[in-house]
């Protein structure tokens, strides 16, 4: 079975833990997208050249989840030839036999404008600052400013910039727990699949 879930939303909106659930509910593979830009980032030296050669192993760096990986993620994203590099691995992953979830900030719009279920998860900055300081810890006010600043380069970017697409489903999980963000999103899924 070929069906695609796309779940794009700015950073820590609740993205990954609705993937993951969602994949793990219906027998999905999963792939967090923002890891490939992470990974990118984080490699140094020519960002093209690191995208067009990016392994399994880079992916498997276990520094990819700071604040300041996604910073460098953020900024390589910009790059036109960067995202070019991703896209194939990219659409090969989402039309893979079997199901596949994506989490990110283009899935809808570009990578997989023809996903079955597309979903933009979004919440509050403020939410989403105290949600990744739990995580983090550190200065609530600093990650804010961090959160707010990668929001605006995401968004603002010419290529493929962080945006619902027109057909996506919208969740705001700033008043939502996350069982019940979990909950709504599955049963989106349910009813496409079923129908
Ligand atoms: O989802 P994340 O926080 O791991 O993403 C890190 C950065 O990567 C994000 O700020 C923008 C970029 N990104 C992107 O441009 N397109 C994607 N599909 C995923 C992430």
């Amino acid at each position: 079975m070929i069906f695609t879930v796309a779940i794009d939303g700015p950073a820590a909106a609740g993205k990954g833990t609705i993937s993951r659930a969602v994949a793990a509910r219906f027998g999905f593979a999963y792939l967090d997208t923002g890891l490939l830009y992470r990974a990118v980032g984080a490699k140094g030296g020519d960002p093209v050249e690191a995208a067009r050669t990016l392994s399994e192993a880079d992916l498997a760096r276990d520094d990819l989840r700071t604040l300041e990986a996604g910073q460098a993620a953020s900024r390589v994203a910009t790059i036109p030839e960067v995202r070019e590099a991703l896209v194939d691995f990219q659409r090969r992953f989402a039309r893979r036999d079997g199901g596949a979830v994506l989490d990110g900030r283009d899935i809808g719009t570009v990578i997989c404008p023809e996903a079955e279920v597309k979903l933009y998860v979004t919440a509050s900055a403020q939410v989403r600052a105290h949600r990744r300081w739990l995580e983090v810890g550190g200065d609530e006010a600093q990650v804010l400013a961090e959160v707010m600043e990668r929001d605006k380069r995401d968004a603002d970017r010419a290529v493929s910039p962080l945006k619902a697409a027109a057909d996506a489903v919208v969740i705001d999980t700033s008043d939502m727990g996350i069982s019940e963000a979990v909950a709504t999103a599955i049963d989106i899924v349910r009813a496409r699949i079923g129908g």
